[in-house]
C-alpha cells in the first residue's frame, strides 16, 4: 500500500499544487471537481488507493480495487495567453503515461484519443472533464487510471476493449509510487510543452494502430471505416477512406477498433 506520508516525501521534489490523499474514495475526479470549483491552485493532485464509484467516458464504470492500480486526478488551469485545444489536455495525460511506460521497456502506444495500450491492449484510461464560465476554460479535471496490478484488471464482461496491467507485461514487479512520481513529473513535462511543435509530433507518432484499417463509431450513431493516417493540427483524427479521400473525426465522438 502507498501510505500519504510516503507519497508527500516523494511529491516534495515537483512543483506541484495541494494534495489530497484518500486510501478511499468514491472518484478522484469527482473530488477534483469540487476542489477545482472551490479554487484548487494550478497542478492540484487527488490521489486515491481505491475508489469505489470510479468514472469512466462514456458514463462506463473505473474500478480501483485498493492497492492494485494508479488512480488520480489533477487540476489543471489553461496558461494565459495559450489556448491549445482542450484535447490537448487529454493528450498531456496520455503522452506522460506511454512515455513513462516507454522508459520502461514497455511498448505503450496511444490508442486515439487517450487510451494507453500495451500490446493493443488498455492499460490506462483518461477521462477529463472541463470546467467553463460562458466561454472561458476556468479549468480541466485531468483524471488518470492505470492498471498496475492484474488484479486491477476488470472481468472481461466490464471490458469493452482489450485490458492489461503493467505487471502482466513485465517479468519484474512494477513500483507503483516510482511509476507515480515518474507520471507526474512527465505529466508536469509535457504540460509545459503544449503548445511546441514536438508535443503534436510525439503525439502522432505514438498513434496505435497508424497505416492500418480501423473502424470509428460516432456519437451519431453512425461507423465509418478508414486508414488512420495521423492527426490534425486540433488533434483530431484524420483517416483515408477506400476511395482515397481522407476525413476528420473530432476529440471524444468516437470508439476505435482495428479491423480484424
Ligand atoms: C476510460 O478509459 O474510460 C477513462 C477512465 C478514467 C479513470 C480515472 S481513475 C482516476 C479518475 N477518477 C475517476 O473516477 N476516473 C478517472
Amino acid at each position: 500500500m502507498i501510505d500519504e506520508q510516503q507519497l508527500r516525501q516523494r511529491l516534495a521534489c515537483l512543483p506541484l499544487g495541494e494534495f489530497r490523499f484518500f486510501r478511499s474514495v468514491g472518484s478522484t475526479n469527482d473530488e477534483a471537481l469540487l476542489w477545482a470549483a472551490s479554487g484548487a491552485p494550478d497542478l492540484s493532485l487527488v490521489y486515491a488507493e481505491e475508489q469505489t464509484a470510479g468514472r469512466g467516458r462514456g458514463g462506463r464504470r473505473w474500478f480501483t480495487p485498493a492497492g492494485t492500480a494508479l488512480a488520480f486526478s489533477l487540476v489543471l488551469h489553461p496558461s494565459p495567453g495559450a489556448e491549445p485545444p482542450v484535447s490537448f489536455f487529454s493528450a498531456v495525460g496520455a503522452l506522460a503515461v506511454c512515455e513513462t511506460l516507454r522508459a520502461h521497456g514497455l511498448d505503450a502506444e496511444i490508442k486515439w484519443p487517450n487510451d494507453v495500450l500495451i500490446r493493443r491492449r488498455k492499460v490506462c484510461g483518461i477521462l477529463s472533464e472541463a470546467i467553463w464560465s460562458g466561454s472561458t476554460l476556468e479549468s480541466v479535471v485531468l483524471g488518470i487510471g492505470v492498471n498496475i496490478r492484474k488484479e486491477a484488471v476488470p472481468p472481461a464482461e466490464f471490458l469493452n476493449f482489450p485490458a492489461t496491467s503493467v505487471d502482466g507485461e513485465t517479468v519484474k514487479r512494477a513500483d507503483r509510487l516510482a511509476l507515480l512520481v515518474e507520471m507526474l513529473a512527465a505529466l508536469i513535462y509535457w504540460r509545459e510543452h503544449m503548445t511546441a511543435s514536438f508535443f503534436l509530433q510525439t503525439w502522432e507518432q505514438r498513434l496505435a494502430f497508424r497505416g492500418e484499417e480501423v473502424e470509428v463509431s460516432l456519437d451519431t450513431g453512425e461507423r465509418r471505416v478508414g486508414v488512420l493516417d495521423g492527426l490534425t493540427r486540433e488533434g483530431g483524427l484524420r483517416l483515408r477512406a477506400a476511395q482515397g479521400q481522407t476525413f476528420t473525426v473530432h476529440f471524444g465522438e468516437v470508439r476505435l477498433r482495428p479491423l480484424l
